[in-house]
């Protein structure tokens, strides 16, 4: 079977989701380990409640990104992880996790890239004005949300849409068009 790490900050409403198709038999995958930046994080209760193994580090506890990469790859090898899986790491993938897993790396990201890159990509939009915004999943490399996409979905915001609206409406195209994507990656079996 494939195997994922997922790697996230934040909620998890992203890896639940992923977790739960799994669980349903519609993923050709596992969902090996999460990576996780933050002791309180919410996702960490969710990884529990779904048996998933998680490795959980600060990175002030480090000299930089390089020491707490090497340390996050001799998890991901332990566990013999095939694709890394962000989904809300909040946090720039660094030179050894890129080199270990080059192509093996997907990011979605709550706008049209290359629109609103970075932090806070729907209140970007939100402030720009922006009447359509999105959806994207894409290869990481060594940008800020620069990587080849490899799947966008658009939607309309509404006249005084407020942010909750607009962040439901969005995380629910996430919720569908990640475990898809996910699936096809799956099914091509770009295994090592
Ligand atoms: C998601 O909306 C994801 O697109 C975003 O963080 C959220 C995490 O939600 N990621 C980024 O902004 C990356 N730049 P979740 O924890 O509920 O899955």
């Amino acid at each position: 079977k494939v195997k994922l790490a997922v790697f996230a900050s934040g909620t998890g409403s992203n890896f639940v989701t992923i977790a739960k198709e799994v669980a349903a038999g519609n993923l050709d995958c596992e969902i090996s380990l999460l990576v996780c930046d933050k002791q309180d994080a919410k996702v960490l209760e969710k990884a529990k409640t779904f048996g998933v193994s998680t490795f959980v580090f600060n990175p002030k506890d480090y000299t930089g990104k390089a020491e707490f990469e090497q340390e996050i790859l001799v998890k991901l090898q332990e566990f013999e992880i095939d694709w890394l899986i962000l989904a809300g790491y909040m946090r720039l993938i660094g030179q050894t996790l890129l080199a270990a897993y080059p192509s093996r790396i997907v990011n979605i990201h709550p706008s049209l890239l290359p629109a609103f890159p970075g932090k806070d990509a729907i209140g970007q939009a939100l402030a720009y004005g922006v009447k359509i915004t999105g959806v994207t999943v894409h290869f990481v490399d060594e940008g800020m949300d620069t990587g080849q996409i490899i799947d966008q979905e658009q939607i309309r915001i509404n006249d005084g849409e407020d942010r909750e609206s607009l962040q439901r409406r969005i995380q629910e195209i996430e919720h569908r068009l990640f475990p898809e994507v996910i699936r096809n990656l799956c099914v091509k079996q770009y295994v090592r």
